[in-house]
């Protein structure tokens, strides 16, 4: 299912050169299934025209709280009623001011004052100077105070040439954070620490051994402990992917750096979830030069030393500051037999099994959920909801109701 499938959301536009990354924001919170009904202030109208949204949301555009076009005058009522959120992108210093003080004189403010408890997303953009400004922070403070979720703003070049605090988030930023507010909040006040994709060990500076994994499902996995309200930590092997969002990303090459990287850390997480495919052996005699073909023409001997097993390591860490850890088993046969030992002989109460072959570089997979009272499949879905679905699984083991 789609992340936003069946969600309708009332996009809320003020004064702002950030209004064009709205229209960008919403195509791509469509594609994830979401509906929307767009209310813009005078203010925005100055940097974008309603027939721009109108032609992206389907539907007419609101901009006038006297508009006579619904029956009964009442469209600062209605709309909200049907809505999952209201989302106000780009939220204007003005905006932001009004709101914190219940005015209701146009459509938009007035929708909010009149929202009950529909939820209100804001993302304020604007001048550092003005987001700085003592009034603007305390109108921040008071909105958080009310329940209003805000979300940003992002810091960097500004639109006024300078730099700073009070951009609003970019188009897929406000994505992931609406697709995050959905989430239960079943981690909240959690640290969990991820291991994702190959790790790369070096023969000489040119040359590596290394797997085919993509750090896919670690990616999403990550993604969706964030969303569930976690604190992640990302160790990752090189991959081709961006770091999730909110989810901090130590990036490692071999499976020794991703072994230090790991030990460092866990100590202080409360789950430790071990997706990356690491390699089993190195390469003792790795050249600091490029190896070259001699007269010979012989092949070099390579040899090798097994690597640190990463979970066996965190697994067997003294009890007070041992996680809850979570092994995968990337199998290409006998998957249950194979799977029930390794999660024995890694020491580890929840191992998650797949096939490699359907699982490496796929966006599908059907996880196998191995633990102490046996096994259990789930069906085939996108990583994203397996993702969803193992971190909402070990939520409750963590936590059982
Ligand atoms: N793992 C690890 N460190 C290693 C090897 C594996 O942390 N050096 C972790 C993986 O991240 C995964 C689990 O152990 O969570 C199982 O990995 P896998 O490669 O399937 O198992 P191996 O222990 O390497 O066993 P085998 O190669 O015999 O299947």
């Amino acid at each position: 299912m789609q992340a936003l499938a069946n969600k309708r959301i009332i996009l809320g536009l003020t004064g702002g050169i950030a209004c064009y990354k709205s229209a960008e924001f919403l195509r791509r919170a469509q594609d994830m299934g979401a509906e929307f009904d767009v209310v813009m202030t005078q203010g925005a109208q100055q940097f974008i025209t309603p027939i721009t949204f109108g032609a992206l949301s389907g539907r007419q555009v609101h901009t006038d709280l006297w508009d006579n076009s619904s029956s009964d005058n009442m469209a600062h009522i209605h709309l909200s009623r049907e809505a999952d959120a209201i989302v106000i992108a780009p939220a204007s210093t003005h905006f932001i001011a009004r709101l914190a003080n219940g005015l209701a004189d146009d459509l938009l403010s007035t929708l909010c004052v009149a929202r009950g408890h529909c939820p209100l997303i804001i993302a304020p953009a604007m001048n550092k100077e003005m987001w700085a400004n003592p009034a603007t922070q305390r109108n921040i403070a008071q909105l958080r105070a009310d329940g209003v979720h805000i979300i940003g703003p992002g810091a960097g070049d500004q639109a006024c040439g300078e730099i700073g605090d009070g951009r609003m988030l970019e188009p897929l930023q406000l994505l992931a954070e609406l697709i995050a507010f959905f989430q239960p909040k079943s981690l909240t006040g959690k640290r969990v620490l991820i291991t994702a994709g190959p790790t790369s060990e070096p023969i000489d500076p040119i040359r590596t051994i290394t797997n085919r994994s993509s750090g896919k499902m670690g990616y999403a996995i990550a993604q969706a402990a964030f969303n569930a309200g976690a604190e992640v930590q990302l160790v990752s092997g090189p991959v081709k992917l961006d770091a999730p969002y909110g989810v901090t990303r130590q990036s490692v090459e071999s499976a020794r750096d991703m072994h230090r990287a790991v030990m460092d850390l866990a100590p202080t997480a409360d789950v430790f979830i071990s997706v990356a495919a690491v390699a089993d052996w190195y390469v003792v005699n790795a050249s600091n030069q490029k190896l070259k073909k001699d007269q010979s023409q012989q092949a070099p001997k390579l040899e090798f030393a097994p690597n640190p097993d990463i979970l066996a390591s965190v697994a067997s860490m003294p009890i007070a500051q041992r996680p809850y850890c979570v092994g995968f088993a990337a199998e290409t046969e006998k998957l249950i037999e194979h799977a029930h030992a390794k999660r024995l002989r890694k020491g580890v109460p929840l191992l998650v099994g797949n096939l490699a072959q359907d699982a490496m570089n796929a966006d599908n997979t059907q996880l196998m959920i191995f633990d102490e009272a046996g096994h259990n499949q789930w069906p085939v879905q996108s990583k994203t909801e397996a993702a969803q679905q193992l971190i909402m699984h070990i939520a409750q083991q963590l936590d059982p109701k």
